[in-house]
C-alpha cells in the first residue's frame, strides 16, 4: 500500500477540520475564523514538511506562504489556492449545516468542500506524501495561499504586482477548477474576468405614499428594473455600446475540440441546473457562450417593501448588485467606462443613479502547448486511467491573469471539481474519490516535472 492510500483516513480527517472553520471572507464577523483557517493551512504546511511556512499579513486576509528549495536545477513550481469561502445562506436549504462536514455516499458536503479548501489540502496532502516517503521533493516547490478570492483578491493581486523574489516560479499550479465530467481529468485554459458592481438609485429623499404621490413620485425600483432591461436584452445580448469590440472569437481547433466533448443539454439544462430552458445569444453555441462571451447578470435587488401582506409605499431607494464578465482583449478599466455610461444613458428621469465597483479581475487563457501543462494532462491521465481533456470555465480567478501579466508565470488549472458539486450554492460538496486521485495527480505531477 502506498503512503496515499495508507492515509485516505487522515486526509478526511483533516479536511472535515479544515471544514469546521466558516472562513467566509465577505462577512466581517468571520475575520477570527478567516485566521484560524490561514493558521490551518499554516499548520498543515509545516507539518508535510515545508520549510518557512509564514502568514504574510497586510492590508486585507493574511497569505500563507511556505517553501522547500532542496531541489537545485529542477523547476520551481508555485501552489495557489484559497481558504476563505462563500456564504453558506440560503441556510435552510442545506441537508446537513455547512460548517458541519457530513460524508453521504461518496460525497462530503460542506461549504468549501469543493471551493477551495479540499483542492488546497489536496496540494498540500501530494507534497506531504512525497515529502515523508522519500524526504525531498522532485521540484523546487513554494505555496501562495490566500484568503479573500471570494470577495476580489486585493490583497494578493497587490502582493503579486510588488513582484517579490520569493515568488519566482517557473509555473503555477492551480486546483480551483472543475472537471468537465466525473472520470474525466480536465485541465482549464481560459477563464472570464470580471467586474462587480453595485448601482443604487435614489428618487425623492424619503419614502411616500403611492397612493397620494403614485403618478407624480419617481420610483428607484422601477427605475432600476429599467436600466438593467437597457444593460441586456432579452436575447441575452448586452447593450452598452462598445462592450463587444474587444470580444475574440475561439479559435476553430478549440471549438472543434468542444464539439467533441460528450454532452447532454437535457441532462445539463433539467438534472445539473434544475432549469425548464436554456436562455442566452441565440446563434452563439452553448459552450462559447458560458466561456468564451461576455455576459451580464443581476444577483439582487433590494429595496421597497419585501415583508408579509401589502404595503402601499414608493421606496425612496433601491440597490442592486450587477456583474460583468469579460473575455478576450476586454480590459476592466473600458469595460467599467462602459458600464457607467450606458448606465448613466439609461438612467430615467427623476432619480439619481451612482455606480461602485466592488471588485474586479482580467479575463485570461492560457495557451497549452507548454511542457508544464502536458505534464499535467500526462499525470492526470495515469491517476485517472483516462485522456485528458481541454477546456475554458466561465468562472473568474483573478490571481490568474496577474501571475501571468506580472511573474509572466503560466497557470496550470488542474481541478478536481464535479459539474454537480453546488459552488456558491446551498449543499456544496466535494467528490472524494476526486479528492483522494487528486492528491495522487498532483503528487504524480510533481513527479513527471522532476523526471
Ligand atoms: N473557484 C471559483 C472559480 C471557478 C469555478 C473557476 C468553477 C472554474 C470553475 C472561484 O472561487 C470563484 O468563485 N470566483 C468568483 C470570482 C471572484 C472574483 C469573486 C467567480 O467566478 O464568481
Ligand atoms: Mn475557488
Ligand atoms: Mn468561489
Amino acid at each position: 500500500m502506498t503512503y496515499y492510500q495508507q492515509h485516505q483516513s487522515d486526509f478526511l480527517e483533516g479536511l472535515k477540520t479544515f471544514l469546521r472553520i466558516p472562513s467566509i471572507s465577505t462577512l466581517s464577523e468571520h475575520k477570527p475564523d478567516i485566521r484560524r483557517a490561514a493558521d490551518f493551512a499554516l499548520n498543515e504546511l509545516r507539518a508535510a514538511g515545508m520549510t518557512k511556512a509564514e502568514l504574510i499579513e497586510g492590508t486585507g486576509n493574511p497569505l500563507v506562504y511556505a517553501e522547500w528549495l532542496g531541489a537545485p536545477g529542477k523547476p520551481t513550481i508555485l501552489f495557489y489556492g484559497h481558504y476563505d469561502v462563500q456564504p453558506p445562506d440560503p441556510l435552510d436549504e442545506w441537508k446537513s449545516p455547512p460548517f458541519e462536514p457530513e460524508v453521504r455516499g461518496n460525497d462530503i458536503f460542506a461549504r468549501g468542500a469543493c471551493d477551495d479548501k479540499g483542492q488546497v489540502l489536496i496540494q498540500i496532502k501530494a507534497v506531504e506524501g512525497l515529502l515523508k516517503t522519500t524526504g525531498k521533493l522532485p521540484v523546487n516547490v513554494k505555496f501562495l495561499l490566500e484568503g479573500e478570492e471570494e470577495t476580489g483578491g486585493e490583497h494578493i493581486e497587490e502582493y503579486v504586482k510588488s513582484k517579490p523574489p520569493r515568488l519566482k516560479a517557473d509555473a503555477a499550479v492551480v486546483c480551483d477548477t472543475e472537471m468537465f465530467a466525473p472520470e474525466m481529468p480536465t485541465i482549464c485554459v481560459g477563464l472570464r474576468g470580471m467586474v462587480y458592481y453595485e448601482l443604487t438609485v435614489q428618487g425623492a429623499d424619503h419614502d411616500l405614499h403611492s397612493g397620494v404621490y403614485g403618478g407624480a413620485a419617481p420610483n428607484p425600483m422601477q427605475a432600476v428594473a429599467e436600466i438593467i432591461c437597457a444593460l441586456k436584452d432579452r436575447d441575452g445580448h448586452i447593450k452598452i455600446p462598445g462592450f463587444y469590440d474587444r470580444v475574440k472569437p475561439p479559435s476553430a481547433l478549440e471549438r472543434q475540440a468542444w464539439a467533441r466533448l460528450p454532452f447532454d443539454e437535457k441532462e445539463y439544462t433539467e438534472k445539473e441546473m434544475g432549469a425548464r430552458e436554456l436562455v442566452g445569444e441565440p446563434e452563439v453555441p452553448l459552450f462559447e457562450r458560458v466561456w468564451a462571451r461576455p455576459t451580464l447578470e443581476v444577483h439582487g435587488i433590494r429595496g421597497g417593501f419585501t415583508g408579509e401582506g401589502a404595503k402601499t409605499v414608493i421606496p425612496a431607494r433601491a440597490v442592486a448588485k450587477i456583474s460583468t464578465r469579460l473575455v478576450g482583449d476586454q480590459r476592466v478599466d473600458e469595460a467599467m467606462a462602459q458600464f457607467k455610461a450606458a448606465v448613466k444613458a439609461a438612467t430615467p428621469k427623476g432619480v439619481t443613479a451612482e455606480v461602485k465597483m466592488l471588485h474586479s479581475g482580467e479575463p485570461s487563457l492560457t495557451n497549452p502547448d507548454n511542457p508544464f501543462i502536458h505534464a499535467s494532462a500526462e499525470a492526470m491521465k495515469q491517476v485517472f486511467g483516462k485522456e485528458t481533456v481541454y477546456i475554458r470555465s466561465g468562472g473568474s480567478i483573478p490571481v490568474v491573469g496577474v501571475f501571468d501579466r506580472y511573474l509572466g508565470v503560466p497557470s496550470v488549472m488542474m481541478g478536481f471539481g464535479l459539474p454537480d458539486d453546488n459552488l456558491h450554492a446551498p449543499n456544496e460538496k466535494f467528490h472524494l474519490p476526486n479528492f483522494y486521485r487528486g492528491i495522487e495527480a498532483v503528487a504524480r505531477y510533481l513527479e513527471i516535472l522532476g523526471q
